[in-house]
């Protein structure tokens, strides 16, 4: 059987995560989507990535969850022996201003961002570190770098995650671990199609190419970050955001 390389791309029923399965996918990636809830969407990600003819597998799983991820790592196992690839895409918000914002919507950001790439990153590591290659992506934000009104939570979490990123590229790289982040600026998704017209209005005269990312993008670039062609790249974080964190 050929030795494919093996991806996890978490929250992958829909959105950026999608997009990068289905980009890994069509680079002869073996692909385990997780999802946490939305079943449908998720079953139409693997539809997609089939088309490639690798291997896929879902796994459900709240990544909030160290008990539920540590199941999901041990399906991995089971499934496939491995891991090269990990990408931790599953994200939240829970928009509103810190004076009137309650610990609860703090924390539950704070753990699905952040906590998730925690515990995802530990297991990954392990397996990786015996087999002596891994590529681990954190899909982070523009609002991790410079802050954004009304996400203290939602920055908090992007902006530890790149805390995350140069910490373990440290740690691993002897082991050819390489880690890095991603910081999308506005990509048309689920997660910004419930601003208003106006937000994005403003938010658009702000990207100097004057259009809004898809998904996609983010996927070409993910792609690129685990090949062999980014095999001297590591504990960077890479914008991809038309232009809007110049
Ligand atoms: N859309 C943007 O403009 C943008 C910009 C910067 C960063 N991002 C980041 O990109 C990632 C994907 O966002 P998107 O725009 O595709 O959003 P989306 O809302 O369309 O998708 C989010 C995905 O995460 C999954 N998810 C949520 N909680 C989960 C959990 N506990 N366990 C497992 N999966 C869970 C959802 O089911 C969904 O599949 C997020 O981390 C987001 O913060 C998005």
């Amino acid at each position: 059987m050929e030795n494919r390389r093996v991806a996890l791309v978490t929250g992958a029923s829909k959105g950026i995560g999608r997009a990068i399965a289905i980009r890994l996918a069509q680079s002869n990636i073996d692909i385990v989507i997780n999802y946490n809830r939305d079943l449908e969407g998720v079953k139409k990600t693997q539809g997609k990535c089939n088309r490639f003819g690798v291997r896929t597998e879902i796994l459900q799983g709240d990544m909030s969850k160290e008990e539920e991820v540590n199941l999901v790592f041990e399906r991995i196992v089971d499934r496939f022996g491995k891991l090269d690839i990990l990408i931790n895409n599953a994200g939240i918000t829970k928009d509103g201003l810190l004076i009137s914002m309650k610990g609860e919507a703090f924390r539950e950001v704070l753990e699905v961002n952040l906590f998730s790439a925690f515990y995802t990153m530990k297991l990954a590591s392990r397996i990786m570190a015996r087999n002596r290659f891994g590529r681990i992506i954190n899909i982070s934000s523009i609002v991790g770098i410079r802050g954004n009104a009304g996400q203290v939570n939602y920055s908090a979490s992007k902006a530890g995650l790149i805390g995350m990123t140069k910490s373990l590229a440290k740690e691993m790289a002897s082991r050819n671990i390489l880690v890095n982040a991603i910081a999308p600026g506005f990509i048309e998704t689920d997660m910004t199609d419930k601003l208003d017209d106006k937000v994005k209005e403003k938010i658009l005269e702000e990207i100097p190419v004057k259009h809004f990312g898809k998904p996609e993008d983010i996927g070409n670039l993910v792609n690129f970050l685990v090949s062999d062609e980014a095999n001297y790249i590591t504990g960077q974080v890479i914008s991809i955001d038309g232009g809007m964190n110049i």
